[in-house]
């Protein structure tokens, strides 16, 4: 079985091509991220009209990559929400649209399921049931996966999901957007424990995040401190330091409480190298393994959505009626 699967839910238009027998046979990526830099975010109608240019384009060098025609698809893949209506319908559309001519199914996949499944296009690939960390620019949570389609929320953010902290402190330190990675980056000159900054909600139970109050801090902090290119190199490390001791604690608490003892993370701060070591080594204690997507798959891709789409056309998922959604809860998804 041969899988096209779209993704426009936001800021990349992503395409990729995924067989059942021979694994993952293209993937392509364009990512507007120049388009947007100069208004410090991602601005929704340029978005759109941006996934309308290069999407028909991207899948043409996807399936010439695949060597594969038309006739040889069995199914489409599209991220179906949440995300930006403009750019989910651009996605949507074309979809419904090639597999109405083509005469295969089309199927409306949930972003985060995409993400959640990523790690499973790597080797060794992790199996079911396990506690997964979902940390992109719109969510921070922890679930129970089950098995396809049956997820358990064990927490999320209160306000701030941990890339837009990490995107929000990059704009305090005065850099370009999407300031993760380049955060990521000034961290590495930072001096540890310079400054010390909170690690929010992890002195009481549960498993929900709050990163706003860190953002506050970061703030203060870089108030009080002397203008120097070395007190911004030491703060980005501080609130590294923070953001991701908050993320591990989390992790440890779930896995301990839901008693699996295998982690997935998945979303974009997933490609973060110091939350990637520090549990590593946290979940290594607890005589558990952690599994990671490949950095270019923690972001956004085409990739995970044609393997969602696979893994549910394989279950006997069926096409339905269903238009794109901005909000959409990852626990009202069923098992196909
Ligand atoms: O999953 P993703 O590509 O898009 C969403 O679905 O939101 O995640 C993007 C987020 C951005 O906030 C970006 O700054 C963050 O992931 N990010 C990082 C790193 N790479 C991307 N944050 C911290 N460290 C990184 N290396
Ligand atoms: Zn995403």
């Amino acid at each position: 079985m041969r899988i096209l699967g779209i993704e426009t839910s936001c800021d990349e238009t992503g395409v990729a091509v995924y067989d059942g027998a021979q694994g993952l046979l293209a993937h392509a990526l364009y990512s507007q991220m120049q388009l947007h830099a100069e208004y410090g975010g991602v601005v929704p109608e340029l978005a759109s009209r941006d996934h309308i240019r290069k999407l028909l384009p991207l899948i043409r060098s996807a399936l010439a990559e695949a060597e594969t025609g038309s006739g040889q698809i069995d199914g489409i893949a599209y991220t179906a929400g949440p995300g930006l209506m403009g750019a989910l319908l651009v996605g949507a559309c074309l979809a419904q649209a090639l597999a109405f001519a083509w005469k295969v199914p089309a199927i409306a996949i949930h972003h985060m399921e995409g993400h959640l499944l990523a790690s499973m296009l790597e080797k060794p690939a992790p199996i079911f049931p396990f506690v997964a960390l979902l940390v992109s620019g719109g969510h921070t949570m922890l679930v129970e996966v089950l098995g396809i389609g049956c997820y358990r929320t064990l927490g999320e953010s209160i306000d701030d999901a941990a890339g837009e902290a990490f995107d929000k402190v990059a704009k305090l330190l005065g850099l370009p957007y999407p300031g993760g990675p380049a955060l990521a980056k000034l961290a590495e000159q930072g001096v540890p424990g310079r400054f010390t900054l909170p690690r929010p909600m992890t002195d009481r139970p549960g498993l929900d995040f709050s990163f706003s109050g860190l953002k506050t801090a970061v703030l203060t902090t870089l108030k009080n401190a002397p203008h120097a290119a070395q007190t911004r190199a030491d703060i980005a490390r501080a609130f590294e330091d923070a953001a991701v001791d908050t993320l591990v604690i989390k992790c440890v608490r779930a896995l301990k409480e839901t008693r699996h003892r295998r982690l997935v993370v998945a979303g974009g701060v997933g490609a973060n190298r110091t939350l990637r070591a520090r549990l590593t080594e946290k979940v290594k204690q607890l005589d558990g393994e952690v599994f990671y997507p490949r950095p270019e798959f923690c972001t956004d891709n085409g990739a995970m959505i044609a393997y969602a789409g696979y893994v549910r056309l394989r279950a006997g998922a069926k096409p339905e009626p269903r238009s794109v959604s901005a909000r959409w809860p990852l626990d009202s998804l069923a098992a196909p």
